[in-house]
């Protein structure tokens, strides 16, 4: 399949691994890439810019297919080495560049001047404009359905996608909810030009987290994610959990005067005890309402086929009947 998207970053197939803390290792980046998608590190999971080019490295010895890295700018204690994290993107090769939470400017002339694409992911349309005018090539246009941080206006994908087609004239790729053939050629038709998965590649061979954080995704229905910190503004859709349910108690007693020392037990630091050691109930991690929707733990190959071959199935075969009837 071809559009603005693949042809853009090199890719054969119009699908993108969003970046993912502790999950967008260099053996995810090079599962997706290597099936024909495009995979992405996620750079705050590496602790330095030092671990940033190693883990670049590592990628670039695991596929010789076109890899990103995400550069989340989200409000954080102590602000990462985000300099020394570009001079590692630019230094290892890397050609696109996903950008997230904040307005990504500052980064913007030293990746373009480096020939690096930049795509930003955005919850509303006016992010999107504002992405658009300040130069990103493309952006990823996250629904309210998405795994992670929705932002706060909470507009789902039927409405977001094709209130962003009507505005944007830079290509976009939808984001949140994306799962399968139907959810690609739905995008298409409301005007993305591919698509952007997250918890949907949590649940692959491939992916390096723990066996059990897997098997949640399989277990959960679309009624199992809850949205925390929405007192804070800053808003975050997660898998419910013990640990969930008693932060959602925290925020109700709490009401505005909760602080986010009042559930840093229940969020900071969690992702390593989660990802890494499967312990389910340490803390709250991201996850999409389209857990609904994963049924299986396929390889990334096998995934990206499938969707594909259903994608083309259901645009050669489906709608055809209905158009000509
Ligand atoms: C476990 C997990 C961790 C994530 N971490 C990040 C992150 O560090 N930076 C970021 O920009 N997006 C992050 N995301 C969001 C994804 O990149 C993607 O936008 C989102 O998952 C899309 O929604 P979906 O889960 O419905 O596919 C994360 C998502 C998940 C599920």
């Amino acid at each position: 399949m071809k559009t603005r998207i693949t042809d853009m970053f090199g890719i054969e197939h119009p699908i993108i691994q969003g970046g993912m803390h502790y999950v967008g290792f260099a053996e995810m980046a090079a599962a997706v890439s290597n099936a024909g998608g495009l995979g992405i590190i996620t750079g705050l999971t590496q602790k330095t810019p030092a671990d940033l080019a190693n883990e670049i490295a590592k990628c670039r010895d695991m596929t010789d297919k076109p890899f990103g890295v995400n550069l989340t700018f989200l409000p954080v204690v102590n602000a990462p080495d985000y300099p020394g994290m570009v001079k590692a993107i630019i230094e290892g090769g890397v050609k696109v560049v996903e950008t997230a939470g904040n307005n990504p400017v500052q980064v913007l002339p030293a990746l373009h001047d480096a020939g690096i694409k930049v795509i930003h992911k955005c919850t509303s349309v006016r992010h999107s404009l504002k992405a658009q005018a300040i130069g990103c090539d493309a952006v990823s246009v996250d629904g309210f359905e998405c795994g992670g941080h929705p932002g706060e206006d909470d507009i789902p994908n039927f409405i977001l996608l094709p209130r962003a087609a009507d505005e944007l004239d830079i290509p976009f790729v939808a984001s949140g909810g994306m799962a399968d053939g139907r959810s690609l050629v739905a995008a298409l038709a409301l005007g993305a030009e591919g698509m952007n998965m997250g918890t949907r590649f949590i649940a692959t061979k491939e992916a390096p987290v723990h066996e059990k954080v897997k098997q949640a995704l399989v277990a959960a229905s679309e009624l199992d994610t809850r949205l925390v910190m929405r007192p804070l503004r800053n808003t975050e859709r997660v898998l419910t959990n013990v640990a969930v349910e008693r932060l959602l108690e925290k925020e109700r007693a709490l009401g505005a005067n909760i602080t986010f020392a009042d559930i840093a037990e229940e969020v900071a630091g969690v992702y390593p005890r989660i990802m890494l050691e499967g312990d389910m109930e340490a803390g709250a991690w991201s996850c999409g309402m389209v857990a609904g929707l994963i049924h299986d733990i396929p390889t990334c190959k096998d995934l990206i086929d499938r969707i594909m071959a259903e994608a083309n199935a259901i645009i050669n075969k489906r709608l055809p009947g209905f158009a000509n009837a």
